[in-house]
Parts: C-alpha cells; structure tokens; sequence
C-alpha cells in the first residue's frame, strides 16, 4: 500500500510513509455501527464506509492510490457546532486585497502542513488527498441497514447535491487546521473573488490574463469584453438559471447503485470547472495541478477557488432569504468524516453546514456586479422569430441542401445510441405549456432537459445551450439566448467500473425568465440549439431535449 501512496501522493520522503500504518478490513464497519446517532437514519442517506478505501485508475488505467490509513478502532464524534461566545468569527477575504503580512502567514502554514509527516491528517498531501478519494468514488457507502443487501454504490462528491456540503465540509476543517498551525483562530482562508473585475485573475496566469469563467480552450477572449462575459454568465448561473434548489445544487444523489446520478448544478458546471481547467497546466497530460480534480488539492490556488465557489452558494441562500432549500432528510442526513485540528476524526452531516455563521466563518463583502448584468437579445426578438421561420422554411424547402451545415431536427429524440456532437445541432422543441401566470412561473420552473449526455473519454468537454438563435457564431453567455452550458470537467482517475451502472449526465437549465425577455412565452415551439466547445464534439453524445416544469 506505501507504495501506491508512494506513486500518487509521497513527496515527503520513505521514511514517514514506513511509519504509516495502513489497515484494511473487508467485514462490517464496527467504527460506524458504535458511532451511529440515536435518531434513525432515513434509508437512503450517503456516507462512506471508512473501510472500504480502494485504489481508483486514471483514463490510461494508471493506477491512483490517495486512501488514507484506517484505524478500525478510532474513536469518531459527532461535530458540534463551535461555540459563538467563545469562537471568534473567521472573516474569509478576497485574495486579490490580501496583505502581505497575510499572504507570508498562510504560506507558512502551508510550509507547516508540507512538513508534517504522511501519518499525520494535517500534512499538506493529506488534505489534498481528501479531494482525490472523493472525486474519484475510492469509498463504497455504508449500507443504510443491515437488511439492505443491494451491492453498495460508491461516492463521488461532484455532479450532484452533494458539491456544495462537501466542499463546504473540506474547507472549513481545513480552515480551522490552517489557523490552528499559526495560532491565529481567527484566520479565514482567502477568496478568489472571479465574480468582480478586480477579482477575475491569476497572476501566475500568462497572458490574456482575464480569468475566463466560461474557459472553452480559446485564449483569444479578452479585456473588456471577456469582464462583461463573465459577469453575464455569473447573471445566468446565480440568477435567472437557478431559480429553483436543484438547478443551483444538481440532482440527488442517494444511496445504493441505483440512487446515483450525474448531473451538476449551475456553479459547479461553471465557472467552477472552467476555472480548474483554465488554471491548470496545459503542459501536464491532465492539466494536473488545478486541472484535473485528483490533483487539484495540491494547488494552493484550490482553497481560494473553492472558497468562492462556497461564497457563492452563501448569496444563493442569501438572495432566498435562507428558506429552507432541500428537506429531504436523505440529504439532510447524509454524513462525512474529517479530522478537525486537535485531530479528532468527526462525523458531520449536510444539516450541520447550511448556515456558515453556524460555523462562525463569513464572507467580507464586495461588489456584486454581476447581479445587474442581465444580458439582452443578440437580435431584437421579433425580428430574430421572423428570421428563425424563414430559416425554417428555406430549410424545409431546401430538404438536404439545408441540411449540410447544420443537422436541424423536428424531432427532439435520437434514440438510445443518442447524437454525436460533432457539429452543431439545431432542434426544434415543442413547450408543453404556454402563456403562464406569474404564479404559475414562480411555482414551477420552466427546465430545458439535456438528456442522455454522454462523454466518451476523461475530456475537458464543453457545449453551450441557445434558445431561438439566428446565428449562433460569436454567441456567448453575453447575449440572452445564452441559456447555459455543459462542463464536464475531468476527474482524472476513475474506480474501476466493474458492476457499475454507467449513469448518462443530464443538463437541466431554467428558462423561464429567458423566454420572458425573449418574447417566447407564448410560444408553442422554440429552437434549441447545442453548440460543441473545445473541438470536444466528438466525444460527446446526447439522447435529445424536452421540457419539464420543477417545482
Ligand atoms: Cu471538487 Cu473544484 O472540485
């Protein structure tokens, strides 16, 4: 096993990884059963079985080991919120207004946590391994009772609701073992503050060095154009396209192999993604560090992306007045361990994390530009519909002389073996209902289905989503038809897939508010179309489009 840790994460010399003491039990998690919580928990939660830690492979079926040692006899406690009379509020501010008194202590933290030994929860490589079991789906889940015989599903913490909790869950816990090892109880990890003009860099960065949140591998974005770009698509994800919990959180993801799911919210699909790739090294096989996420935890610049990434679901809840935003207990309830800085393994579940101020850490203000950023039509909207039904009718008339372009369908399903992406794809797509009352829009969502996606290879794969587009060339978050985009960002590593169920991905983005400013609302068919990014197409197939209403 060291010598599996050895390949992967070891860079702190032989001698600590012999000092490791690596145990794997293959009966019932015992640890789990004498820690389980007196309320009954609901049937289908998630939580990993800390026994089950296996070794995941890379796309070359290169073997990646990032489990840490298990002691079947540690004793786990159940996280209690910090005191708040006691706990000073942890203030996270934005990276680019960083002191350099700051700066020189969070880089001796981090010196700290490198010089720690492997053994030790803390070291540096150990935190960023928590992100590398996790994404790569290294745990099984705990069976949710002992009658459940189905085979257990194992975890993956990213497209789906369970993105947000866990990052929330890594970062704080990180947090508290940073100030820990500078004695400083009030540091709070700094923020990456891409939603702000100001914000939108990486000084490492090589020119255009505007951070691009909607990377597609075209560095000829820039300046001005690619600030008002960002801040659109910022309109878009936290605003107009997330109008409902889980277009913000993703789908839901519970237990069993037959409770997965992969489909991501708004933030993770981007800028989250976009910005790992954009930051990553594009002399790496992987865009390793920041761009795949096995090793994204070793770059320093992760904590500060994700810090605004958690930032941002903090204004999402802020903007709803914190209503209660998902109830069911299956999320609620599911749970995920961590070694707080006294290293004491805790248990902590989602319903622990929803409020930060609960955690005593917030977020300094700033700017939120992008809150007025709602991007208009590319064309005047009657103008673009007389110019969609001509392009219609020549199209009909031109049978497949119309066709050579653009492959465009008035039928919205491809059949099981789906539709390549290799150019892109225009279909018409009839709404079930039109016209609605205000109080009917504000009930259900209007949500354009991208189903059956499925990305052939661990790609960097991309496509935007328009509605009722004349000319898609040039069209990006900034313009109103813009109405969102499929990400998928590459893990890197996956568990070896033997008895899983391959799950297809699913887009699901709101458009309610977009077919208001596009005068469609009364519409009874609009045009959809999928434009592949990042010469990516090729890899990608989708089943077809529909539309459904969430409530
Ligand atoms: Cu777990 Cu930014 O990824």
């Amino acid at each position: 096993m060291a010598g599996k840790w050895q390949e992967m994460y070891c860079e702190n010399g032989e001698g600590e990884l012999k000092s490791m003491i690596l145990v794997f039990i293959n009966g019932p998690d015992e640890t789990l059963a004498s820690t389980k919580s007196t309320d009954q928990p609901a049937y289908n939660i998630i939580a990993p079985n800390l026994s089950s830690c296996h070794e995941s492979l890379t796309d070359a079926n290169r073997r990646v080991y990032c489990c840490p040692p298990y002691y079947p006899d540690e004793p786990i406690v159940d996280f209690q919120f910090p005191d708040p009379t006691t706990t000073p509020l942890r203030i996270r501010r934005p990276a680019h207004k960083l002191t350099p008194e700051f700066i020189q202590n969070y880089s001796n933290a981090i010196k700290a946590m490198q010089s720690l030994p492997l053994s030790d929860p803390r070291n540096f490589l150990r935190q960023a391994a928590l992100h590398c079991i996790f994404c790569t789906g290294s745990y099984d889940q705990i069976l949710n009772s002992p009658t459940d015989h189905r085979p257990p599903g194992i975890i993956k913490i990213h497209r789906s609701w369970l993105f947000m909790p866990w990052h929330r869950m890594l970062f704080y816990f990180h947090e508290r073992i940073v100030g820990d090892l500078i004695g400083d109880p009030t540091f709070g990890l700094p923020y990456w503050n891409w939603d702000t003009p100001e914000g939108m860099r990486d000084v490492a960065h090589l020119p255009p060095a505007t951070a691009n949140d909607n990377y597609d591998y075209d560095e000829s974005h820039s300046g001005e154009e690619l600030v008002q770009s960002n801040l659109a698509l910022l309109y878009h994800q936290m605003v107009s396209g997330a109008r409902k919990a889980e277009l913000f959180h993703g789908c839901s993801y519970k237990a069993g192999q037959d409770g997965a799911c992969d489909g991501a919210g708004t933030i993770e699909l981007a800028p989250h993604n976009p910005l790992h790739t954009w930051v990553g090294s594009n002399l790496q096989p992987e865009r390793e560090d920041l761009g795949a996420f096995y090793t994204a935890g070793k770059d320093p610049l992760f904590y500060a992306h994700h810090s605004n990434v958690d930032r941002m679901w903090e204004l999402w809840q802020r903007s709803r007045a914190y209503q209660p935003e998902i109830t069911d207990p299956d999320w609620l309830d599911s749970y995920f361990f961590f070694y707080d800085e006294k290293l004491q393994l805790t248990r902590i579940k989602i319903r622990d994390v929803l409020k930060i101020t609960n955690l005593r850490y917030t977020y300094e203000e700033a700017d939120l530009p992008w809150l007025n950023a709602k991007p208009k039509p590319s064309i005047p909207p009657k103008i673009a519909k007389n110019a969609l039904k001509m392009r219609e009718r020549n199209e009909l008339r031109n049978g497949s002389a119309g066709r050579l372009r653009f492959a465009t369908h008035l039928s919205m399903h491809f059949g099981s073996e789906g539709r390549i992406l290799h150019e892109m794809v225009r279909i018409k797509v009839k709404r079930p209902r039109v016209c609605r009352t205000e109080k009917e829009k504000e009930e259900e969502e209007e949500v354009l289905v991208v189903y059956g996606i499925n990305v052939m290879k661990d790609k960097y794969a991309k496509f935007d989503v328009f509605v009722n587009a004349v000319n898609e060339t040039g069209l990006g978050p900034q313009a109103r038809e813009f109405a969102g985009t499929f990400v998928n960002g590459r893990m890197g590593a996956k568990r070896p897939m033997v008895n899983e169920i391959v799950k297809k991905t699913v887009l699901k983005v709101g458009i309610t508010e977009l077919l208001e400013d596009l005068e469609a609302d009364c519409d009874e068919f609009i045009w959809v179309s999928l434009v592949p990014r990042c010469h990516m197409g090729d890899y990608i197939s989708f089943q077809g489009v529909r539309i459904e209403f969430m409530r």
